[in-house]
């Protein structure tokens, strides 16, 4: 939702801040901006990709060491260049760029008009660099008090980059319920809102804290609290390199993701499994208490809920909720106080799934963040985090970060299985070692499938609608293999409960419809084998996934996986899905990466 990134030091800041933006194109892609200042600021938008952006500043030599820049995913007013970012007050005292929500922006807008304020855009963040403006004249006490002032007055979420005319050697940055981190170098310092931007040039960074302001120099950096008092931070060390966020070949960052699958499961697995023992951050008393387990999530890592909660239940025998976060937040359930709630995010910023953890907390229930990114809202905010060791996921389309979310699941769900006493040691030595195959077996499903599915992939590119078909967690992995096929084909799908086509979808089937069925559990696959047949004979064509020893002799194509217990077949499975919604995708020319509408991380509500 909205990418941001600052410059403040010693070499020309245009460059910097384009190659930040262009690794932050995953947050939003419909228009992109930047200001940048020499001896004034200027500033220059475009609608559309980051590349129209460059095309309109080709030839300009820009030579300021200052500035910011911004990539859009539109909330407020329709993507145009009058609406993109950066955003200046009425008399260009201050510009912004901004990542969030303003929520009282229609207030605050009726308060500066009553001052004289006018607005040229329709967006909250214009209205918001006018709030800086109004309280840095009526107070004049410099940027930090005008920008605590606003934090005060104003709701929502943000995390601002922030320019004065009359503080040329000064960035300033603040935030709240979006991510921001700074970095800095011997060359300068540096603000984003995710670490790809800035790895290129520096792996230190700080991460500022909600309600925290921060003044850039060019070379140094000071954070300040709410009251203007100086606080101090840790400087942190960024592990990844830099090839983790770039190509590296592939023609997508999509395909190149699946393809880091089988690495970065074992990546994962590795991190929580030593000696053949699960250890997590989680005490064993703790875990031993829990009575009840709401899950809750939003997209596909919500899919990764409904597995998990298969999983959880059947091994460990105590009940699972899971929620969609955004139904969650509002239901006021009155949650178990022997309860655990467990929230999944790759990105740990997911505006609902970080107000469904809040809700916990403050009904004073225990939460566990299972989280891809390291210091985010949702990973400092629980009171435990398991973390999965995906690396930087830039397609927008999750697919590596999926895998690893289900190993941390399963991993999760044998060792709270042992703890109360529902499996024998032996049973939780051989599933873990079961584990510890999935990575392997996903390379050699991408090693002998791709070909295949890419070539079927291009007979069905212009289909109309697919639906996906399982029962159980064939039916959880049908829902992720039909979200991951719309989302980045536009194509129509629907995932079903195999047993549940016939209370109505069944009217859709016609002659061609493409019916995916995922047929890998032993104590049901005879079921939805018989719902397979009853597509089949009102004319729909069958891709069938499923083990080599359950064969369905009328499938019209046949994907093969390797066998696996019953709890891992999702991790095998999603695979092949994967990889049909990718090549589909390219069938169709389509931006892969950067489907049309969408953002990585969903700031918003
Ligand atoms: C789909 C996808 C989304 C995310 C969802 C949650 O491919 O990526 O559905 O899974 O927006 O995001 P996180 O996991 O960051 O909370």
């Amino acid at each position: 939702m909205c990418g941001i990134v600052g410059y403040n030091g010693k070499e020309k800041a245009v460059n910097i801040l384009l190659d930040g933006l262009s690794r932050l194109e995953y947050r939003g892609y419909d228009s992109a901006g930047l200001a940048i200042r020499d001896k004034k600021i200027e500033v220059f938008k475009a609608k559309g990709k980051l590349d129209n952006l460059r095309e309109k500043i080709k030839g300009k030599r820009l030579k300021g060491t200052i500035g910011i820049g911004h990539t859009r995913w539109a909330t407020h007013g329709e993507p145009s260049e009058n609406n993109a970012h950066p955003h200046i007050s009425n008399d260009g005292c201050v510009t912004l760029v901004h990542n969030g929500i303003i929520e009282n922006y229609r207030e605050m807008v009726l308060k500066l008009e009553s001052h004289g304020y006018k607005f040229y855009s329709e967006t909250d963040t214009e209205v918001l660099a006018n709030v800086i403006d109004y309280y840095y004249k009526k107070y004049k006490n410099g940027p930090m008090d005008a920008i605590n002032r606003t934090m005060v007055r104003v709701r929502g979420s943000y995390a601002i980059c922030v320019m004065f005319e009359d503080y040329p050697d000064e960035l300033w940055v603040a935030r709240k319920d979006s991510p921001m981190i700074i970095g800095i170098s011997d060359d300068g310092l540096y603000a984003a809102s995710d670490v790809p931007a800035i790895l290129k040039y520096t792996r230190n960074v700080y991460y500022i804290d909600n309600m925290e302001v921060a003044c850039l120099t060019k070379n140094k950096v000071t954070f300040y609290n709410l009251n203007g008092d100086e606080i101090k931070k840790e400087l942190k060390e960024i592990k990844w390199n830099l090839s983790v966020a770039e190509k590296n070949g592939y023609e997508h960052f999509m395909i190149k993701e699946i393809n880091e699958e089988d690495e970065v499961i074992k990546k994962t697995f590795n991190s929580f499994v030593h000696n053949n023992k699960i250890e997590f951050p989680i005490s064993d008393d703790e875990l031993k208490n829990i009575k009840q387990i709401y899950i809750v999530a939003c997209g596909s890592a919500y899919h990764v809920g409904v597995c998990a909660g298969y999983i959880i239940e059947d091994l460990t025998k105590v009940s699972v909720r899971v929620d969609i976060a955004s139904e969650f937040r509002y239901r006021h359930l009155e949650l178990d106080k022997d309860g655990l709630v467990i929230i999944v995010s790759q990105s740990g910023e997911t505006a609902d799934s970080l107000a469904a953890l809040r809700e916990a907390k403050s009904q004073g229930v225990k939460t566990l963040g299972i989280v891809n990114v390291v210091s985010s809202t949702i990973a400092r905010e629980a009171d435990y985090v398991l973390y999965t060791l995906a690396g930087p996921e830039i397609s927008v389309a999750t697919t590596k970060a999926f895998s690893t979310q289900l190993i941390v699941s399963y991993l999760f769900g044998i060792h709270l299985a042992l703890l109360k006493g529902k499996i024998t040691n032996k049973e939780y030595t051989s599933l873990i070692k079961e584990v510890s195959t999935l990575g392997d077996k996903t390379k050699k499903i991408l090693d002998k499938l791709t070909n295949d599915i890419q070539k079927l992939s291009s007979e069905f590119a212009n289909v109309k609608d697919a639906f996906y078909i399982g029962r159980g967690l064939d039916y959880a992995i049908s829902l992720e293999g039909s979200l991951k096929l719309k989302e980045v084909s536009y194509i129509h799908s629907e995932a079903y409960a195999a047993g549940e086509l016939k209370h109505g979808t069944i009217s859709l089937i016609e002659d061609g419809t493409l019916v995916i069925g995922i047929v890998t559990q032993d104590d049901i696959y005879e079921k939805t084998i018989s719902n397979l047949m009853e597509v089949k004979s009102r004319g729909a064509y069958i891709i069938t996934i499923s083990p080599e020893n359950i064969d369905i002799p009328f499938s019209d194509y046949k994907i093969h996986i390797p066998n696996t217990s019953k709890y891992f077949y999702p991790s095998l499975a999603v695979i092949p899905l994967q990889l049909l919604s990718y090549y589909i995708s390219v069938s169709r020319g389509l931006d892969v990466d950067k489907p049309r509408n969408l953002a990585k991380s969903v700031t918003v509500e």
